[in-house]
């Protein structure tokens, strides 16, 4: 049974802010993205390099999205949640609560029908000084929990992730989402999911 609703979320966004703490103790909050938050989340997309840009892109990564975000926030379809630490967004991730026709074509191919309601998918990214240092698994932790009290029972990857981003997959096997398929793009890529 849900805890949490889009509409409650839609009312009342703050309702899931919670400061939580990097392995080393550095304190930050992660929250839902607002509408006054295109400055921050603009910036934050511009600071992110080559390497992240290579294996992030859900959408484009400048200031004017950052803007165009925020004046289009829909709880209902899409949860952007941002850490912040000091004014500074240290990481970003973006919950899409119904399934997409790529991420349901791929997934009949392998056998598995996704449920709107039941399945949503996550895209994570991390900035770049902050990889590697255990605060993605925090806010993987959180998001599990979230997506839990939405009353999902299961979660998968948006557009999958490079075969070759070890970190990734090594990062996704970590919260217990596991291999279902391959597919090619400009490169190999792989499909991962998880019961909740
Ligand atoms: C993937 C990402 C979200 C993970 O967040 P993070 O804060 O860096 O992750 P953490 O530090 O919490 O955990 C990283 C894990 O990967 C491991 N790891 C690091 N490099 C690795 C490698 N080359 N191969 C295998 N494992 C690796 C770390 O040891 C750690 O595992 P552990 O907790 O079991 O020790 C972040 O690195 C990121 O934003 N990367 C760039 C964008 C991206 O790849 N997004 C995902 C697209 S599918």
């Amino acid at each position: 049974m849900a805890s949490l609703t889009s509409e409650l979320l839609t009312r009342s966004p703050e309702c899931i802010t919670k400061t939580l703490h990097m392995p080393d103790g550095q304190p930050f909050d992660f929250r839902l993205l607002l509408e006054d938050d295109g400055p921050l989340i603009g910036k934050y997309f511009e600071s992110l390099g080559d390497d992240t840009r290579s294996k992030f892109g859900p959408h484009p990564l400048d200031m004017a999205t950052g803007h165009a975000l925020c004046t289009e926030l829909d709880y209902t379809k899409f949860l952007r949640m941002i850490a912040v630490h000091r004014d500074t967004a240290i990481a970003y991730f973006i919950l899409i609560l119904d399934v997409r026709p790529g991420e349901r074509n791929r997934y009949e191919s392998y056998g598995i029908t996704l449920v709107d309601g039941q399945d949503c998918i996550v895209a994570p990214s991390v900035a770049d000084e902050y990889q590697n240092r255990g605060l993605g698994s925090v806010l993987m932790l959180r998001i599990l929990d979230i997506v839990a009290s939405l009353g999902f029972t299961r979660i998968l990857l948006s557009g999958g992730t490079r075969a070759t981003n070890l970190r990734a997959v090594h990062f996704y096997e970590k919260f217990g989402l596991r291999e279902v398929g391959r597919f090619e793009t400009s490169c190999d890529n792989i499909d991962m999911i998880r019961q909740l």
